[in-house]
Formats: structure tokens, sequence, C-alpha cells
């Protein structure tokens, strides 16, 4: 059932206490979480949205993208498309996980807010040279972009203030092959390039436990290992209804059908999605849930003390019959090369759920039609 149209765009006031955040998605049903949890957080300074092929193709990435910004007001926020394709391999999508279109069983009315003119990986370029330090680059997809842009740029380690990675299994199962993740598997080769890329190169990383010159943060990598603690349920959709008053379906009190005008767009948005999300984690995973993985490590960009890490070096396999886009952690340290992510081993998932209920939420309840 389509929604009503969005309100009119939020102004977006501008405080110096904002943390600049980009962000690379493949908009898909928890991509589109995140986005919300980004423009429901008042510490967030959401500089741009970049696409990527993955849950769905590069283009249907874009719309989803751009219809959620526009559902919640904020059309106002650059949405750039890049590569289309994996570096070195054909795509592959996955269709049975987030739906034909990549938002489920939800209907959005057509993005009307243009696409930008800047190819993505440029556009991570360009920002980060015109803020140096300044911005994290939060990847809730495979990582295309950002391999292509670190080539254009080698500087973009030194140049971004962090980058925040959700991606690979460091310790865990794959939910693709039994030892991949998605968004590693679609891309390795990218994934491998910026692994590389972060490599400390005969210098010490800030934290790192080698002396000499500090040259730039480690990504903070959150793999299947704690997304997958991050378990959002009917109750939480209730609670995060509830905060936004009105039922769980969206539907205002009163039972309102949802193609009466009291519905509230969001709410209705986030049922119809996730339905589809929990009916698949109930096949696959054997509880009628969601793991929202990528609004956690969105939510870990803003909020690092939601999680504890472990420096470890990471390579990705590319040529393993069983185990091609594996995450492989050197945890004992038997490669002898210094580490190149943070690699997230615990979060605190009840402050994290919480304060997305609470946000996405009060962003909804601000929304009501
Ligand atoms: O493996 C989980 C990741 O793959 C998430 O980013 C999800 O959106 C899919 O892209
Ligand atoms: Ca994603």
């Amino acid at each position: 059932m389509p929604y009503d149209q969005a309100v009119s765009d939020i102004p977006v006031g501008r405080s110096a206490r904002r943390i600049p955040i980009l962000i690379d998605c493949d908009t898909g049903i928890d991509d589109s979480l995140a986005l919300l949890y980004a423009v429901a957080s008042p510490e967030c300074e959401l500089v741009a949205v970049t696409c990527s092929a993955g849950n769905v193709d590069a283009r249907q990435v874009a719309e989803n993208t751009r219809a959620i910004l526009e559902l919640v007001g904020r059309s106002d926020v650059e949405v750039a498309i890049g590569r289309e394709t994996p570096l070195a391999r054909a795509l592959v999508t996955t269709p049975e996980t987030h739906g034909p279109r990549g938002i489920g069983y939800a209907e959005l009315p057509p993005a009307r807010m243009p696409l930008s003119a800047r190819f993505s990986s440029d556009l991570i370029v360009e920002e980060a040279r015109r803020r140096p330090g300044e911005l994290t680059l939060v990847t809730l997809a495979p990582l295309t972009n950002v391999a292509l842009a670190v080539l254009r740029e080698p500087e973009l380690p030194r140049l971004l203030r962090r980058l925040v990675i959700m991606g690979g299994s460091y310790r865990s199962p794959g939910n693709t092959a039994p030892t991949t993740e998605w968004n590693v598997s679609v891309d390795p080769e990218a994934a491998k390039l910026v692994f590389e890329a972060w490599a400390p190169i005969g210098s010490a990383v800030a934290g790192s436990d080698v002396a000499g010159p500090v040259a730039f943060a480690r990504p903070i990598a959150l793999g299947l290992d704690v997304t997958e603690r991050a378990k959002f349920l009917p109750e939480h959709l209730a609670a995060l209804a509830a905060r936004a008053g009105c039922a769980p379906d969206g539907s205002i009190a009163g039972g309102a059908a949802s193609d009466m005008p009291g519905v509230n767009p969001v709410v209705r948005y986030l049922a119809d999605a996730l339905r589809f999300y929990m009916e698949f984690h109930s096949r696959y995973d054997h509880f009628y849930g969601a793991f929202i993985h990528d609004p956690l490590a969105l939510a870990t960009a803003l909020d690092q003390t939601l999680v504890r890490t472990e420096a470890v070096t990471v390579d990705v396999e590319l040529s393993g019959r069983l185990t091609t886009g594996e995450t492989v952690a050197d945890w004992r340290r038997v490669w002898g090369r210094p580490p190149n992510l943070d690699v997230a081993i615990e979060v605190e998932v009840a402050r994290f759920m919480a304060r997305f209920i609470e946000r996405v939420g009060d962003l909804a309840a601000g929304l009501a039609g």
C-alpha cells in the first residue's frame, strides 16, 4: 500500500558537536534502518550517501536510498551511485533476503530527489580532501566504492577520520557460504584491497603496540560476531510504534486501516519491510526477528563505546573453492604482520537496541501523518 508523501523537509540545524558521516550502503532493509537511525541522531551530520550494488542492483539501491530519505524529510542529502558491479566478478544479489526491490513488502513513493552528478568513489575522495581528518566513512555494503576511492586517492586512510565497516566474520560462521559474510563475499577483491590499503606500512597505527610515527586509525570492523547479537524482534517494533504513538502496523489508535490518513508512514514502512526480513530469518536462522547489522555499525560510528575491539591482521581469501570471500583473522599472529583492523568482539546490544527504538520512534512521532 503506497504511503502518504513525507512531510516537507525538516530544516536541519547545524551544531559544532555533530559527527560528519558518509554512508556507503546497498539499501536493503537493514541499510534503510541505518539511514533512519542516522537521520534520527542529533549528533550525526549526514554529509552524503553513496550506493553500492549488493542486496539489490545499484540503481535500485539508489532508488530505495532516496525514497527512504524523502520519507523522513531529508531530500537535502546528496545520494550518489558508483560502479554497478564488483571489481572482478559478476554481481550476485539477494532478493530472497531483502525482497525483489530490496525493501521487503514495503512500498514507497518513487524518489523525486535527483541523483548526485558525482560518481560515488569521486564523492568519497572529494569530500575527504575537502574536510581532511573530519569525516567518518561507514560502509554497510560491499566495498566496491571504497576500493575505487582508495585507488584514486591512496592517502584516503589519512584523509578520513575513521572507516567503520559492517562486514566480515572473524570468529563466527558466515551467512553466505559457511565461512563468508555477504558484504565481503559479493566483492572480495574490493575488501582485500581496502584491508591492505589500511595496513600500516612500516609506521605505527594509532593505538597500535608498535612504536613509530602515527599513521592513521585502523578501521573498526563489525562482523557477524557482533551484528548477529542485534536481534530486532516484534516486541521491539511494538515498543518503537508505541513511542511513535501508533500500533505496530503503523495505524493510529482506532484501528485505522493502513490506507487511511491515520497511518504513521515510518512505522508502516518498518512493519512492511521488517515483516519480509523476519520471515527470511525465520526460514534461515530459525527465529522470527531480524539481524539489524547495519544500524549497529552506524550507531558504533557515532558512539564507539558500544563495542570493544581487538586489533588483528585480517586478509581475504580470493581463490578458495569453498572459502572465497572469507575474512581470515590472524588472532595468533602467525603471519607476523601488523594489525590492520580493530575487530569488534563485544557489543552492548541492549544499550544499542534501546537507543535505536528511542531515536527512530521519536523520528516517526515527529512525522506522524
Ligand atoms: O551480512 C550482512 C550485510 O549484508 C548487511 O549489510 C546487509 O544489508 C547485507 O548487505
Ligand atoms: Ca547492507
